[in-house]
């Protein structure tokens, strides 16, 4: 039965059921429910919060950060991060100040040395996991746990100035906290006791991060210091009248923050991104000999486009705190209460067919105003300059080696292992060519 059917023989007054129906629905096949609720519903209020699903009502939600708020998550990220931060906040006083700061320490001019940065890293991991596999007699490595988590984990250390915390931690740590903010619905006690315990645990590693620094800037000011985020925050010096100095513990909070809001991202994305060429092998073979090309703008196109098909943020809550009529005008308009929590369906929204001129083609020409794989609006992605060079490279080292691929008719197998992350993704561990 379609959804809307089957949704709609359930009992208003049965919340429970309706949810689990929603929710069942979503995991065994999201992108054909998000299709009906387009054509039929596109602002569907379910017990769960109201579904926002096509591409304008979404850039209203996102765009409109006076009636729809981030306090669905915020109070309980800043629980876990032990402090106050840009993505748990609005409006501004903390949000725009602190994005300001991020803007001016995640510059655009950092793509190139980053992108440089992770080809490096992504290369010797490809060469550790391949000599490891060879080493014990395996014809596959574990992508995920071998090249793509701690390539993101190592890109942490050296580009943000995490040195010297370990990548498992810095991967286990972030994970745990992303999970009790963004994906624990239920409010599990013990998925958000293990988060805040996760988000102490690294503001506690940084404080000692952060400490050793500040001793070697001023032993030796001029030189022998990484040349990193950390680095370049601590150097900064605000304006006068700047609402808030930076001090040693919120510039702990920005980082330990860009370090949830990038680690698990960067990880997943680099998995399905792969994943999304793999099972279509025509443009596999396109993305291929794009990769080989200096300029690298042809290639990233097809590392977004493929994100648009499995994006790390499906959907973000936003909370609605004032009275709004959203879609005013159109046949769709609907008063929102405050109180009200409102799901900005990005995934839906990249395939609004009204909107995205044939939207299910794997196109990667689009243009990016129609990619909301890092979000849209007044929190859309501080790191975008970062996160644009680190995504595409780590796929185009994978992608300039031939031996290393999905393997033949396992291509879709990303190994959740009962978590909300992809855990493992078997690829091929031939030497192939290195570029
Ligand atoms: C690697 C791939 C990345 C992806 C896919 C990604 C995705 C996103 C998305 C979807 C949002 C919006 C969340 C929302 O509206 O609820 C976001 C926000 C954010 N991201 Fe990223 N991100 C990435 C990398 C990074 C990096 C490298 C950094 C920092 C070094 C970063 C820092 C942030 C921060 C601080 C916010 C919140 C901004 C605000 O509240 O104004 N992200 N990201």
């Amino acid at each position: 039965m379609e959804f809307l059917a089957a949704y709609d023989t359930i009992p208003q007054s049965d919340a429970a059921r309706r949810v689990a129906l929603l929710r069942e629905r979503m995991k065994a096949d999201g992108p054909a429910v998000l299709r009906e609720l387009r054509a039929a519903r596109p602002v569907f209020a379910t017990p769960a919060g109201v579904f926002v699903t096509r591409m304008t009502d979404v850039v209203e939600v996102l765009s409109t950060p006076d009636v729809f708020t981030v306090g669905v998550y915020g109070p309980l990220l800043e629980e876990a991060l032990h402090g106050p931060f840009m993505l748990a906040r609005d409006g501004a006083d903390l949000h725009w100040h602190d994005r300001a700061h991020a803007q001016l320490m995640l510059p655009a001019r950092d793509f190139l040395p980053v992108r440089r940065i992770t080809a490096r890293l992504a290369d010797d991991a490809l060469d550790r996991a391949i000599a490891s596999a060879r080493a014990t007699g395996r014809e596959t490595f574990d992508y995920i746990q071998e090249f793509s988590a701690p390539v993101a984990a190592r890109v942490a250390q050296e580009y943000l100035g995490f040195t010297g915390v370990a990548e498992e931690d810095l991967h286990l740590l972030s994970q745990r906290v992303q999970r009790a903010v963004f994906v624990n619905p239920d409010r599990d006690p013990e998925v958000h006791a293990a988060g805040v315990a996760a988000g102490k645990e690294l503001h506690e590693l940084m404080a000692e991060v952060i400490r050793r620094r500040v001793a070697a800037l001023s032993a030796d000011p001029g030189h022998d210091v990484p040349d990193d985020v950390l680095t370049r925050m601590l150097r900064t010096v605000l304006p006068p009248g700047a609402d808030r100095p930076m001090d040693e513990e919120r510039i702990n909070h920005q980082l330990v923050g860009y370090l949830i809001g990038y680690q698990q991202n960067a990880t997943q994305c680099a998995a399905t991104a792969l994943k999304e060429l793999a099972i279509r092998p025509e443009e596999l073979a396109r993305a291929e000999r794009s990769a080989a090309a200096d300029d690298t703008t042809a290639f990233d196109g097809y590392v977004w486009e493929a994100l648009r098909f499995h994006p790390f943020v499906p959907s973000t809550p936003r909370l609605c705190v004032r009275e709004h009529v959203l879609a005013a005008g159109t046949p769709r308009e609907t008063r929102l209460a405050p109180g009200t929590v409102v799901h900005a369906h990005l995934a839906s929204a990249m395939f609004d067919e009204t909107v995205v001129e044939d939207p299910y083609a794997f196109r990667p020409d689009r243009t990016p105003v129609h990619n909301l794989v890092l979000g849209h609006g007044a929190h859309a992605c501080v790191g975008r300059y970062p996160a644009r060079a680190i995504l595409p490279e780590m796929v185009r080292r994978v992608l300039l080696r031939p031996g290393v691929r999905p393997l033949p008719g396992a291509e879709r197998a990303l190994d959740y292992g009962d978590t909300p992350y992809p855990q493992h993704y078997t690829v091929t561990a031939d030497t192939g060519a290195p570029s």
